[in-house]
């Protein structure tokens, strides 16, 4: 007998033009009379906050904006969040952004509740409290934050990025509205289009993988097969952005119920050290960890290759496997995505110096035990250096 399966997503999820405008109507249905907004500040400046704002007052809701988001949240601004909620007398976290401003908006609203100190929750399942109730609204169709039991928050002293899984940190409501994506410059759409893809496939090969998972990591390598690269050269292509915000939502549910692997442990110690963006440290690593992962799991490789449109059923698994790794670094190459060498943030003196501390942080965070091929510390320091 095998041990029972489970599934955890957002008791709400709304997908579709227009979702973000029922923020108020949600948050009312949530008992929330005092609002966080956490909003990334490039929303501040388009007008978004303002409009979210709004529909909230609208609603009832007394309304405190926290915009102080940077890329890859941060320990210290995570503090100044649940600080502003405190004075605020806040109930109720709406998030407005990409996966940072999502990320953050979760630890603001559990730390609220369950106090300090914050990296005590890093792991699995340590937050013994509920939070407040948190709204999630995505802008980049990329992450799935709105959909995961996840939030990464950048511990400044040690300069990692801690992975924190619990249920508590599952959005009460996910408003996934594709237009707010739009106004994503075509890198931006690219780097965290692949971020989108990596969590399908990393779900979809997980040792820990489900039936209940499976679904969605298929869906959303067919969706990010058929529409990242038209998102990405015409932004305002209205079916592809919908391809997508739905892709991330779906890669987001996925990875959620069945971990990430590799790539993303390899990932993360990139961002922590070189301040790489997310999407951008996984696309440079994606072909390298599956050439390396590829025998671990040949055919569910080959229907990751089959359902992504870059093998048919003519090809044995063997021969989709290959053709799926020709694919990912073509998709590479088209994009513009460069080897780890090429990045201007990454220093080459920096990365000799960095690599073993940065093999044994990625081993450390649990995701590589998950890959379909279990590596050792030595290997990972190999996968880095083949990405160079
Ligand atoms: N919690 C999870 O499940 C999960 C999963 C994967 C990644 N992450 C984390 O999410 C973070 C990355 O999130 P991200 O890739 O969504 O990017 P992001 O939130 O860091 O945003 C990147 C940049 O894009 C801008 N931006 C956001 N939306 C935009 C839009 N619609 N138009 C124009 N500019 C826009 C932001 O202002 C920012 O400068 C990382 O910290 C990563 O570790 C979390
Ligand atoms: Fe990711």
């Amino acid at each position: 007998m095998t041990d029972p399966i489970h599934l955890m997503l957002p008791p709400t999820i709304v997908v579709g033009a227009g979702a973000s405008a029922q923020v108020g109507e949600h948050a009312r249905r949530l008992g929330g009379r005092r609002a966080l907004l956490v909003v990334d500040p490039f929303f501040v400046a388009n007008g978004l906050a303002a409009t979210v704002e709004g529909h909230l007052t609208t609603a009832g809701l007394a309304v405190t904006v926290f915009a102080d988001v940077e890329p890859d949240p941060t320990d210290v601004s995570v503090r100044a969040g649940v600080a502003a909620m405190a004075a605020a007398e806040a109930d109720l976290v709406v998030a407005v952004g990409g996966g940072s401003a999502i990320d953050a908006a979760k630890m603001i609203a559990v730390l609220h509740v369950n106090g300090e100190p914050l990296d005590q929750y890093q792991g699995y399942h340590r937050i013994p409290r509920a939070g407040a109730p948190l709204i999630a609204i995505p802008t980049t169709a990329g992450t799935g934050s709105e959909a995961t039991q996840v939030t990464v928050i950048t511990n400044t002293v040690a300069q990692t990025k801690m992975m924190i899984f619990d249920r508590h940190l599952i959005p009460s409501v996910a408003l996934v509205d594709p237009e707010l994506s739009a106004s994503m410059p075509p890198d931006l759409t690219a780097h965290v289009g692949v971020d989108t893809l990596t969590h399908a496939i990393e779900a979809y090969v997980s040792r820990v993988a489900t039936p209940l998972s499976d679904p969605f990591a298929l869906s959303c390598i067919d969706l990010v097969g058929r529409f990242l690269e038209r998102a990405w050269s015409a932004p305002d292509d209205q079916e592809a952005r919908a391809g997508m915000a739905l892709a991330a939502l779906q890669g987001g549910a996925a990875f959620s119920n069945a971990s990430v692997g590799l790539v993303h442990g390899m990932s993360r110690p990139i961002g922590a050290v070189f301040h790489v963006p997310h999407g951008l440290s996984n696309a440079v690593l994606l072909p390298a960890v599956t050439r390396f992962s590829l025998a671990g799991a040949p055919e569910r490789y080959a229907v990751v290759a089959r359902t992504f449109g870059a093998a048919g059923d003519e090809h044995d698994d063997q021969q989709a496997g290959a053709r799926l790794l020709t694919a990912l670094e073509g998709l590479n190459e088209r994009l513009g995505v460069p080897r780890l060498g090429q990045l201007e943030q990454v220093d080459e003196a920096r990365f000799a110096a960095s690599v073993e501390k940065m093999a044994q942080d990625a081993l450390d965070s649990g995701s590589p035990a998950r890959n379909p091929v279990v590596p050792t510390h030595a290997e990972v320091v190999a996968i880095y250096r083949e990405a160079w």
